[in-house]
């Protein structure tokens, strides 16, 4: 039986190494007025910016650039729309990480109203958004978070009342993502693998969750091949080989069309409080959870019928490495190891690391939820997820 389901907007998606010289032409197509947001480092000092902005020249396009460093808060998004929405621009384009992308997308969002964004966010904000915006163009320079194919805008503010909240419509989902896998070529280890876990995370959580439809789960299992294919690379050295990076690039980007619709699951129910108390990347944070989240649900499903979940997670185990004469329960297995061996490969810190102690993890999990997972964990099932990464 397949349950009801909607499936809703993806971006005109433009993929391929080389692809951000068709960046000027598309930009310019939506008009001549053009906001640039970036952030303070990589891109800005790229020979394919220079080029990006002489073309632009060229074509007499006026041309803003705003660059800005850390994750997106509402003030930085409230300080950027103020300032140019009198401008008339004609597009938006953010070229950066998923911050720089979350970033654009809500002053896209913003440039059609008044206010501060934080009136419209979820959770937050007490009115509703229109749904209009100028045009958005999302060029991703790493490989995570997927935000170039989703329909919502991540802004935080970190600290003892923090919070990370979405702008959300589906309006929202850029009109062009354009995804050039060499972009991310210099792009460290350390980001690499933090990108790479949230996209992972992001995969197999939509692909698991209990709003999943036969469309995600396809595309899920096929973003989870390319990127087992090219994580361990990666990790190991690989950093400069476009293969993989085309490859991971290609998960990430699969990783935001599957959890637009289908959602996500506890990895990022407890990811989401973590990052608006502590300045820890999301990604790591992510990357950190996914283990321990899977292996209990793994535990958990062992000793249940739910014969459909298990063989869901017994099929990434597959695409992992498939043993035809093995069982279901060998391989979810496998990928509870597989992604432990993952965290180790990534080298990424752990979360003491980050200031966050014993003390602090009742508040994360009070804060915290399970969203679309296929096991609803207890508060104190939470706060072993998190104590065994401190
Ligand atoms: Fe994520």
């Amino acid at each position: 039986m397949i349950a009801p389901f909607t499936f809703s907007g993806l971006p005109r998606i433009i993929f391929g190494r080389g692809t951000i010289s068709e960046l000027p032409a598309l930009t310019g197509s939506f008009g001549k007025n053009v906001l640039l947001i970036t952030g303070i480092k990589s891109f800005n000092t790229s020979s394919a910016f220079e080029k990006f902005k002489e073309t632009l020249n060229l074509k007499k396009a006026k041309f803003y650039h705003v660059s800005f460093s850390g994750e997106p808060t509402p003030q930085i998004v409230d300080e950027i729309y103020q300032e140019y929405s009198a401008k008339s621009i004609h597009v938006v384009v953010s070229i950066g990480g998923g911050s720089v992308i979350d970033a654009g997308k809500a002053v896209s969002a913003m440039m059609a109203e008044t206010g501060s964004v934080t009136d419209f966010l979820e959770g937050i904000g007490t009115k509703k958004i229109s749904g209009c915006k100028a045009p958005f163009i999302a060029v991703p320079t790493t490989a995570g978070t997927g935000s170039e194919a989703t329909k919502n805008a991540v802004l935080s503010i970190v600290g003892e009342q923090g919070y990370k909240k979405s702008l959300r419509h589906d309006n929202f989902v850029p009109d062009v993502a354009l995804i050039d896998p060499e972009l991310a070529l210099t792009c460290p280890k350390e980001i690499t693998a933090a990108c790479g876990l949230d996209a992972i995370s992001q995969l197999i959580e939509s692909f698991t969750s209990t709003k999943s439809n036969p469309i995600t789960d396809s595309l899920a299992i096929n973003g989870l091949f390319f990127a087992f294919n090219s994580f361990k690379p990666l990790m190991k050295g690989s950093l400069d080989d476009v293969r993989m990076r085309e490859m991971m690039a290609y998960s990430s980007l699969v990783s935001g069309i599957t959890l637009a619709q289908a959602g996500l699951g506890t990895v990022h129910g407890i990811a989401g409080p973590l990052g608006g108390f502590f300045h820890i990347p999301h990604g790591v944070a992510c990357g950190s959870l996914l283990p321990g989240v899977m292996k209990r649900i793994v535990a958990a499903l062992k000793k249940t019928d739910e014969k459909a979940i298990v063989g869901k997670i017994a099929k990434i185990g597959r695409v992992i490495e498939n043993h035809p004469d093995k069982s279901d329960i060998y391989h979810c297995d496998l990928v509870v190891e597989t992604l432990e061996e993952y965290i180790e490969l990534s080298g990424l810190s752990r979360l003491g690391f980050y200031g966050i102690s014993a003390e602090h993890i009742e508040k994360i999990v009070d804060a915290s939820d399970n969203k679309n997972s296929p096991v609803q964990f207890s508060k104190e099932e939470m706060i072993d997820i998190i104590r065994e990464r401190l």
